[in-house]
């Protein structure tokens, strides 16, 4: 994992990211709202909630306004993200703890009911992957749920292709430079499949395990820990 490289990319792209994601994320804000449909507390529910590369806090902002009582750990590696995550989530500064950090080698805590991650955890290798699934599998109590929405790979090569020349379209439609956004993404993002992941989700002990959602090299996965 080049994790200098990466948390470089992100402390300067902190200022503008809210903005240009769904530009660059086919169904960027229809994956999240998916995200919060599946979690299956109530809405009075006290839980102690992770949101692993959290960024900005989009995905963390959602979940602390639909569950009044939730506990959030923002948990990022790139400074500027958190402070802009501290900005935007002002309202909700009593039930937000920001943490600073790298999820490959670092604490990010235990006893968590809920662990989310958006675009974040294809920055590490397979070996990576699997690690980070025993982690926060120890990491959960019983009855907890991930939830993880990333960029995958297709099932074989030639899919992986055609759904990434598809996602190029995308940038451009939406007038970005997709030549840019994807040679980034070729010099530092290791996507794998959707389902070398779930195996490796059910081999780090979560059930329910499953791919909820799909479209070429974007995915909502994840499972539960009984
Ligand atoms: C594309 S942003 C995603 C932000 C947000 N979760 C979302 O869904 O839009 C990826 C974030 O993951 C963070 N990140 C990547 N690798 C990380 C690591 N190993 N440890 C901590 N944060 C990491 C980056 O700093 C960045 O803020």
């Amino acid at each position: 994992m080049k994790v200098d490289a990466v948390r470089a990319r992100f402390e300067q792209a902190a200022f503008d990211y809210d903005g240009l994601i769904p530009r660059l994320i086919p169904y960027y804000r229809e994956q999240q709202d998916l995200i919060l449909q599946l979690i299956p507390f109530g809405s009075n529910a006290n839980i102690k909630v992770l949101d692993l590369g959290a960024g900005t806090g989009i995905l963390s902002a959602l979940i602390l306004q639909a569950f009044p009582q939730a506990n959030v750990t923002a948990f990022d590696m790139a400074e500027n993200m958190l402070k802009i995550c501290q900005t935007n989530l002002s309202a909700f500064r009593e039930r937000l703890t920001l943490q600073q950090g790298n999820f490959a080698a670092d604490d990010f805590g235990s006893g968590y009911d809920l662990v989310v991650s958006g675009l974040a955890i294809h920055h590490l290798e397979g070996a990576g992957k699997q690690q980070l699934f025993h982690k926060l599998f120890a990491a959960m109590n019983s009855g907890g749920i991930l939830l993880i929405r990333d960029i995958v790979t297709g099932a074989t090569p030639s899919l992986t292709e055609q759904y990434e020349q598809l996602w190029r379209k995308y940038m451009k439609d939406c007038g970005e430079d997709d030549a840019t956004y994807f040679q980034a993404y070729l010099e530092e993002d290791i996507p794998s499949s959707v389902e070398e992941q779930t195996q490796w989700l059910a081999e780090a002990g979560f059930s329910e395990v499953g791919c909820h959602w799909r479209y070429l090299n974007f995915a909502v996965f994840g499972g539960a820990k009984k």
